[in-house]
């Protein structure tokens, strides 16, 4: 292979190139969502921002950090990431304003579960994937939350069907669980997102240059083809229905 194949020409499309496109609203999102940010912080104390590091959570922590917000962020770092997420886990760690806590699952636990029921556990059944889960996200999720107001995460309305009707303030589990949500890019596009990456020069997941859309742990994430949903690529061998870890599934 010549140098004349790594020319500028033909080097592989940037996400934020492919994608970036901002909806004819995207000033007035933007307000809804700085100001929904804002709130969080003044009225809702203490509140967190749960991120995955994927591309809607880079946009939120860069709005907490612009905006000089004193919330927290959280990472559950389940053992099973990418090389690439630990490697932005380490940048957004040097630079981010606001604290970036990570969470790790008990090691005694995920040794356990592994030496019972082996490494590749979560292609065997549903039951034994939300178990993983159970052990790598759910407990230590339990932890991040615990005495918290508030959580802040990702979620948009255009993901999944499941998450179709995500609204910017989720207080339908509060009676119970005293624990509001705040989904401050519910309304925003895929072309919105890339669009504040792109002008804003934010630090992302290069595998999203991969054509991962959606990125959770390293053996439950695959990239998608052209045409497929966006989280095809997640828990690619279970119906569209199980397609959830349990974080954003509500009890
Ligand atoms: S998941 O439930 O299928 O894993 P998804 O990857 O779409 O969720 O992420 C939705 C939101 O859940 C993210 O925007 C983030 O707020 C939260 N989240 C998901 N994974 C993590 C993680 N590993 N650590 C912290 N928050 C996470
Ligand atoms: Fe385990 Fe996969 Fe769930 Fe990660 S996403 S906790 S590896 S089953």
């Amino acid at each position: 292979m010549t140098a004349s194949h790594f020319s500028p020409r033909n080097a592989p499309a940037k996400a934020r190139d492919l994608h970036a496109q901002a909806s004819p609203d995207f000033a007035a999102k933007l307000a809804e969502t700085q100001a929904l940010l804002r709130r969080a912080a003044a009225e809702f104390t203490p509140v967190t921002q749960a991120s995955s590091l994927g591309a809607e959570d880079v946009v939120i922590t860069h709005l907490i950090n612009s905006l000089q917000l004193d919330i927290p962020v959280f990472v559950l770092e389940t053992g099973a990431l990418h090389t690439e997420t630990l490697a932005l886990l380490e940048r957004t760690q040097a630079h981010s304003r606001a604290p970036i806590v990570v969470y790790r699952p008990v090691q005694a636990s995920v040794i356990q579960f592994v030496r019972e029921q082996g490494q590749d556990a979560m292609y065997q059944s549903i039951a034994l994937r939300k178990a993983c889960c159970g052990v790598r996200k759910m407990e230590p999720l339990s932890r991040a939350l615990q005495d918290q107001k508030a959580w802040i995460t990702g979620l948009r309305q255009e993901q999944s069907a499941a998450r179709a009707e995500v609204p910017l303030l989720d207080e339908s589990e509060v009676v119970t669980k005293t624990l509001y949500k705040f989904n401050p890019l519910a309304r925003w596009t895929w072309g919105d997102v890339w669009h504040y990456i792109a002008t804003n020069h934010v630090d992302y997941n290069p595998l999203h240059d991969q054509f991962f859309p959606s990125i959770g742990c390293a053996p439950c994430t695959r990239a998608i083809s052209l045409g497929e949903e966006f989280r095809a690529g997640r828990w690619w061998w279970e119906d569209e229905a199980a397609k959830e870890c349990g974080l954003h599934v509500k009890g």
